[in-house]
C-alpha cells in the first residue's frame, strides 16, 4: 500500500550521470522525504531506460553487446544513488524481465482492443545514422546536413497506437484536472499542444533496422519503440504490488513532458483500462553559461566531484535552494562556493558551533532550561511562528527554494538574536537577572537551532542528523509536533565541537 508513489525518468543509459540528472533525482527525493515526515506511505521509484537505437549504436561502436553496455552504465547510475543519499524504494532497469512481461502484456490488450493496427509509415531515412529524419532536421535551404550521408524516402510497414481517436478525450481530462501538472503554465503548453490534430504514434521498429527492444507480443518481426517500452516503467515496476498504482506523482524534465508524458501516457493508460496518474512535477534545466547542461554539448558537471568535495548536503542544498520548481537554473561552481560559504559554512556552519561552544563555557556542556522571556526572545519564537507553519505550505506546493530561502532568513535571525542577547557577557556577570537571562539565551539558541535542524532534514538528512546528534537530540513525535517550538533540549548534553560545512581550501575555479 502507498499513499504517495512517486518516479523520476528513468536515465538513458548512453552516458554517465551530470548535475541534471543528480538534480531530478534529489528533487524528487526531497518530495519523498517530506511526505514520509508527514505522515504518508510514501513509495519511490527511479531506474534507467535502456532500449533502443542509442544503445544499441554506442555499444556497437565500443565492441560490446547492448546488455553489457547498459549493464555497466546503469551500474552507475545506482551507484549514485547513496551518495547522494536518496532514499528509494526500488530501481527498475528496462531490460528486467518484469518490465518486458508487463510492456508485452500491454500492448496485447490495446492490439486486442483495436486500438494498434498495422500501417505504412513514409519517411525520410539516414542510413548513415540509422534513423528516420524530421523536416526540422532540414538545413535551411532545404538539404539535409552532412552528417546524415544519403537521405532517401522510405516506406515501411509499422504498427500504430491511435491517439487520434482518443485526442478528445485527453483534451476533456486535461480540461478538468486543473492540477494535473505542475506548474499551471505547462499544464496551458499542453492544453495549446492539442489544439493541434494529433497523429498516431508509429509504436514499432521493424527488428532488421532495431534488435535492441522488447518484441511485439503479436509480431516478433518488430521491436517496440523505446518510449512506449519506458514510459510502462512507472507501472510495470508495481504491478504486481497492491496499492502502489495509481497515486502516482512522475517528476520529469520539461523537455519530456510534450509529446511523451502528457500525450503519450495519459492516452495509452486511459486505452488499456489502467487509471491515471495523480500529476506531474516538471522542472527546468540546469544550464552552464546559459546552455542546457549535457554529456553531448561537453558542459556536464559531474555530481559525484562534488559530493566528494563537499559532501551530499551541501549540493541537495544548492540545488533545492537555487532552482525554482519549473523554471531554469545556471550551475557554476562560482554560484555552488557563494552559496556554499554564506548559508552553509557562515549562517549555520558558525550557529552549531556557537550553541555548541557557549552552551560548553556557559552552562558545562547541558542545555538549561529557559527562564522568563524577555522582547528578544518573543520577537524570535514569533519568526518561528511565521517561519514554520509558512515553510510546511510552501513544501506541499513544490516551492523548495522559497521555503529554505525563509528558513534561512530565521537561521540568520537567530545568529542576530545571539548578538544581541551576547550571552559572553552575560556569563561574566554574576548578578542573578543576568544569570536567568544567560539560561534563557542558551535554552532559546538551541531550540531555534534544533527547530532549524528538524525543518531542514528532507533536504539535508545527513547533516541534520550530526546536527541533532551533537546536540544530544533524540526525535520524538511526529514531525509537526517536532516543529513546535518547546522546551525540547533542556538538560541535553551537546558535544564539543562540529566541523558540518569545512571552509574549502582555495582552489583554482574548475572549467567544467
Ligand atoms: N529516458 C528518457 C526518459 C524516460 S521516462 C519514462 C530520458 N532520459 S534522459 O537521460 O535524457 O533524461 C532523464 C531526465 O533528466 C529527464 O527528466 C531530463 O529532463 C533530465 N535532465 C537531463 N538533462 C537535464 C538538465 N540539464 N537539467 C535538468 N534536468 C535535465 O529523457
Amino acid at each position: 500500500m502507498a499513499d504517495f508513489y512517486i518516479t523520476t525518468a528513468i536515465d538513458y543509459v548512453n552516458g554517465s550521470p551530470h548535475i541534471g540528472h543528480a538534480y531530478e533525482k534529489i528533487l524528487t527525493d526531497v518530495v519523498a522525504r517530506f511526505r514520509r515526515l508527514m505522515g504518508d506511505r510514501v513509495y519511490f521509484l527511479t531506474g534507467t531506460d535502456e532500449h533502443g537505437q542509442k544503445v544499441q549504436q554506442t555499444a556497437r561502436l565500443k565492441g560490446v553487446a547492448p546488455q553489457a553496455f547498459a549493464d555497466a552504465i546503469s551500474a552507475e547510475f545506482q551507484a549514485m544513488l547513496p551518495r547522494l543519499e536518496i532514499s528509494n524504494d526500488d530501481f527498475i532497469r528496462t531490460t528486467q524481465e518484469r518490465h518486458k512481461r508487463v510492456v508485452r502484456e500491454i500492448l496485447q490488450r490495446l492490439f486486442d482492443k483495436g486500438d494498434i493496427y498495422k500501417g505504412e509509415y513514409h519517411g525520410f531515412y539516414s542510413l548513415r545514422q540509422e534513423q528516420f529524419l524530421q523536416e526540422k532536421d532540414r538545413n535551411p535551404d532545404g538539404t539535409w546536413p552532412e552528417i546524415y550521408g544519403e537521405v532517401s524516402e522510405i516506406v515501411e510497414p509499422n504498427y500504430f497506437f491511435r491517439l487520434r481517436s482518443y485526442q478528445p478525450w485527453l483534451v476533456d481530462f486535461i480540461a478538468r484536472n486543473e492540477g494535473f501538472i505542475f506548474p499551471r503554465f505547462r499544464q496551458k503548453q499542453v492544453s495549446e499542444f492539442l489544439k493541434e490534430p494529433l497523429n498516431d504514434l508509429c509504436i514499432s521498429r521493424p527488428r532488421e533496422r532495431l534488435e535492441w527492444g522488447i518484441p511485439l507480443p503479436f509480431d516478433e518481426g518488430y521491436v517496440t519503440y523505446v518510449w512506449f517500452d519506458a514510459l510502462v516503467n512507472y507501472y510495470s515496476a508495481v504491478a504486481d504490488k497492491p496499492g502502489v498504482w495509481p497515486p502516482a506523482w512522475h517528476v520529469i524534465g520539461k523537455d519530456i513532458l510534450v509529446p511523451p508524458h502528457a500525450v503519450y501516457w495519459p492516452i495509452m493508460l486511459h486505452s488499456a483500462g489502467i487509471a491515471l496518474p495523480r500529476g506531474l512535477l516538471v522542472h527546468g534545466w540546469w544550464m552552464t553559461k546559459g546552455a542546457k547542461m549535457s554529456k553531448s554539448s561537453g558542459n556536464a558537471f559531474n555530481p559525484m566531484d562534488l559530493v566528494g568535495e563537499f559532501g551530499a548536503d551541501a549540493l541537495r542544498y544548492f540545488l533545492i535552494r537555487e532552482m525554482n520548481v519549473g523554471q531554469d537554473g545556471e550551475f557554476s561552481r562560482e554560484l555552488f562556493l557563494s552559496r556554499y560559504n554564506s548559508d552553509l559554512a557562515n549562517d549555520l556552519g558558525n550557529l552549531v558551533n556557537r550553541v555548541l561552544n557557549m552552551t560548553n563555557r556557559f552552562a558545562a556542556g547541558a542545555v538549561p532550561a529557559a527562564g522568563p522571556d524577555g522582547d528578544a526572545e518573543a520577537e524570535l519564537r514569533a519568526a518561528w511562528g511565521a517561519t514554520g507553519g509558512e515553510y510546511l505550505e510552501l513544501f506541499g506546493q513544490f516551492q523548495f527554494h522559497t521555503a529554505l530561502e525563509r528558513l534561512f532568513a530565521f537561521i540568520r535571525s537567530i545568529n542576530a538574536y545571539v548578538e544581541k542577547r551576547a550571552p559572553w557577557r552575560l556569563g561574566k556577570s554574576e548578578l542573578p537577572a543576568d544569570r536567568a537571562l544567560l539560561a534563557t539565551s542558551l535554552a532559546t539558541m538551541a531550540e531555534a537551532l534544533r527547530l532549524a535542524t528538524v525543518a531542514l532534514r528532507p533536504v539535508m538528512p545527513g547533516a541534520t542528523q550530526r546536527i541533532a546528534a551533537v546536540l544530544g537530540y533524540a526525535p520524538a513525535g511526529s514531525w509537526s509536533q517536532e516543529l513546535e517550538w518547546g522546551g525540547r533540549l533542556a538538560g541535553s548534553a551537546v558535544a564539543p565541537a562540529l566541523v558540518l560545512f569545512p571552509r574549502p581550501l582555495a582552489a583554482p575555479a574548475k572549467a567544467p
